[in-house]
């Protein structure tokens, strides 16, 4: 396949046209090899290159955006609201059989109604009740036109853009669909997904999911689709609302269909015509259940004869042709033996209740988390209490329920530490926060391996040979005391030598990780700026921060003013797109600390930390400028205009100030226009912005 064909530059409007046809279906082709399939046929570099080549035609013909467009996979530019939907049909919910009796009524009830002899066979569609939020998908003519939330069932809310941005949903149909088909299904998270993304969430110091569901749900409801596109969401299609020509035959040939049209339809979906080939089967999905990698609820029955279903009709908000055949809540009930207190990298103490061991769902479960002090004060948790335990998802355990009739006469209240359990300093709690942490900093032994953990972790440091494991053992042989000292162990024999003689270690294993080392102190300025562990800085933190300040001098030296109380710095801290008031205040709070700069200075005197060079390299009008972007343009997105000023080596503020050197100006620029020309800023129409852009 030919990616490099005619020039972008070179097409007129109809060939630009069949152009972006041809790269919407060939993306959509290899989008589907590569997240449904698992069997992609194109490597990174010829994806992106479509993907590119897709782009620069857009941007050169806005008015050809297709709806099927690539681009918006990505997500769009924020709403101030999501507007509403009502549904042609309404979204009904299921009514629950909890038991095999409750299947066999489910059966006999259809018979009745539909006036049937009481051994006559009557073939059930049966597949897993997915755990997640359901989603109406509207294409008309093979385009998908709109997505909406369920909501009451009549009204929910318009989701389009953030719809657009999940793989699973397809933006045009292929082979032959009715001409208008409202599909619908199931929005939801993955494990590994969610485990990921909590993880992430952890790091920058923003509060966790409980489960996938939550997260699901809190991804699709975002107002920015950008940060629905940053989460994996995954959908399988089990319906459809309104459909023309209407949909007959059977529903099992139905979901068959849906494949063929481009959608993930439940791989484990069986056709079965009795009651007890029904029960069989939620037993089996109920064995499969925790080795799936997402959550599911139940199986869902359902009436496989469309004619049928129709007969068949609603009772109340159900139909009367499906039901949910439930498993039951994992729940399970131990004992609390002991409350113990975890120190954090930050600081943070949190309690664990340690419980006679139990299996929840397939696990064995010892621990479970009790989040803060409030939430064992609500729940009156206390050691010897008998506890309802409930697996959320994948998630650590968490405790629901104290049975109090069963509370043993000498369970005492928790009394939660004022001091630290690991290094005996203080530990205080702020006014309006949950947490308690300790002020020991780096004299906490908890604090010090927590924050070497992360200096090590994959996405700092990375080193090879060094991980979770390793670290409390240096630590503990009192060989490590800050991440400098772990550069410093290649230059001291004497340490490696004592290293070597440690549990698991031997030479060959020394000396790999003296190679590793020598390799790592060649490493990016925002691995380092997220190795240090501040608090809020994140990896998405880390690297706005490195690409705006680029060198390390250059951060450093700022953050030391912004530490100084020099406003000039602050503000231009602040104003960096993405970085809030909470990251400034954390880098301002670790810059004040000068045991923080020293263990700042003597590891980067280990390291040869690499620039940020911005636009690889060349220069633009734009290298080294401050822009800011008012108003809104009529060629290209915000976000898009603001990743191209980056690539061209701009800096992109939020608002203007002396040190701005261009403002864009587009439609109904207001007050920042008004500063422009107050304080002399140049001023740029768009045009003028394409142009020395070298975009026209
Ligand atoms: S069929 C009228 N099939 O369960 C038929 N629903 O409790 C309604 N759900 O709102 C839906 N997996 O969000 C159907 N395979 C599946 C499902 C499923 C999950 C959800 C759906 C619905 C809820 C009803």
């Amino acid at each position: 396949m030919s990616v490099e064909r005619c020039k972008v530059e070179d097409l007129d409007p109809q060939e630009a046209a069949g152009e972006l046809e041809r790269l919407a279906r060939l993306i959509a082709h290899h989008d589907r090899l590569y997240h449904q399939l698992d069997a992609p046929e194109l490597d990174d570099g010829e994806y992106d290159a479509l993907r590119r080549r897709n782009d620069a035609i857009e941007e050169r013909f806005p008015d050809l955006v297709r709806p099927d467009s690539p681009a918006f996979r990505i997500g769009a530019a924020p709403v101030e609201a999501f507007g509403k939907v009502t549904h042609s049909v309404p979204m009904l919910s299921l009514d629950n059989a909890m038991n095999a009796g409750d299947v066999e009524e489910f059966l006999a009830r259809i018979r009745r109604f539909l006036n049937m002899p009481v051994d006559m066979p009557v073939d059930i569609a049966a597949e897993p009740k997915i755990d997640g939020l359901s989603c109406a998908l509207r294409y008309e003519d093979g385009f998908l036109v709109r997505g909406a939330t369920r909501g009451d069932g009549t009204t929910g809310e318009d989701i389009t853009a953030n719809v657009r941005t999940i793989f699973d949903i397809p933006q045009r149909l292929t082979g032959e669909a009715p001409s208008l088909l409202e599909v619908r299904g199931e929005i939801f998270m993955r494990h590994d997904d969610f485990r990921v993304l909590n993880r992430r969430r952890e790091d920058e110091g923003e509060s966790v999911f409980a489960n996938p569901r939550n997260a699901a749900a809190g991804s699709v409801r975002q107002l920015d689709s950008r940060v629905t596109a940053s989460r994996r969401l995954r959908f399988f299609a089990y319906g459809w609302g309104e459909a023309d020509p209407a949909i007959d035959g059977k529903y099992s040939d139905f979901l068959t269909l849906l494949e063929r049209i481009g959608f993930r339809v439940n791989p484990l979906r069986h056709v079965c015509s009795s009651a007890q080939e029904l029960v069989d089967y939620h037993g089996e999905i109920g064995v499969q259940r925790h080795a799936l990698g997402y959550d599911i609820d139940g199986v869902v029955l359902k009436v496989d004869d469309i004619a049928l279903q129709r007969r068949l009709g609603f009772v109340g908000r159900a139909p009367r042709w499906a039901i949910a055949h439930k498993f039951p809540a994992e729940r399970a009930q131990t004992r609390v033996h002991e409350i113990c207190i975890q120190v954090g990298r930050t600081g943070a103490l949190t309690p664990v209740a340690e419980l006679e061991p139990v299996t929840v769902g397939g696990v064995v479960v010892a621990r479970a988390t009790l989040h803060n002090q409030d939430y064992i004060e609500e729940k009156d948790i206390r050691v010897g209490d008998l506890v309802a335990i409930q697996r959320a998802g994948d998630v650590i355990p968490q405790v629901v329920e104290v049975l109090l009739d069963q509370r043993p006469d000498d369970a005492m209240a928790f009394a939660f530490p004022d001091h630290c359990p690991e290094c005996g300093s203080l530990a205080i709690r702020p006014e309006g926060e949950a947490v308690r942490r300790c002020t020991g900093g780096l004299v906490c032994p908890a604090q010090l391996i927590e924050r070497l953990r992360h200096f090590v972790s994959r996405e700092a440091f990375d080193i090879e040979g060094l991980g979770r494991k390793q670290v409390p053992q240096l630590v503990d042989a009192g060989l490590v005391r800050e991440p400098a000292d772990i550069f410093r162990l290649v230059r001291d024999p004497d340490k490696l030598a004592q290293l070597e003689a440690l549990d698991g270690w031997a030479a060959r294993k020394v000396q790999k990780l003296v190679k590793a080392l020598n390799e790592r102190r060649h490493i990016g300025l925002d691995r380092v700026i997220y190795g240090l562990g501040i608090r809020f800085v994140g990896e998405t933190n880390a690297r706005l921060l490195a690409r705006h300040y680029g060198s390390l001098d250059g951060w450093r030296s700022a953050m030391l003013r912004v530490a100084a109380g020099d406003g000039e710095a602050h503000a231009e801290l602040a104003d960096i797109d993405g970085i809030g008031p909470r990251i400034v205040e954390a880098l301002r709070e670790f810059f004040v600390e000068e045991r923080n700069i020293a263990v700042l200075d003597a590891l980067t005197g280990e390291l040869d930390v690499e620039a940020v060079t911005v636009g690889g390299g060349g220069e633009t009008p734009f290298s080294g400028k401050t822009v800011v972007f008012t108003g809104s343009l009529g060629t290209m997105s915000r976000a898009e205009a603001k990743a191209r000023a980056e690539t061209l080596g701009a800096k992109v503020a939020g608002s203007v100030s002396k040190k701005t050197d261009y403002v864009i100006i587009g439609a109904e620029a207001g007050s920042k226009a008004k500063k422009a020309a107050e304080l002399g800023v140049a001023v740029l129409s768009e045009a003028e912005w394409l142009e020395m852009a070298g975009a026209t």
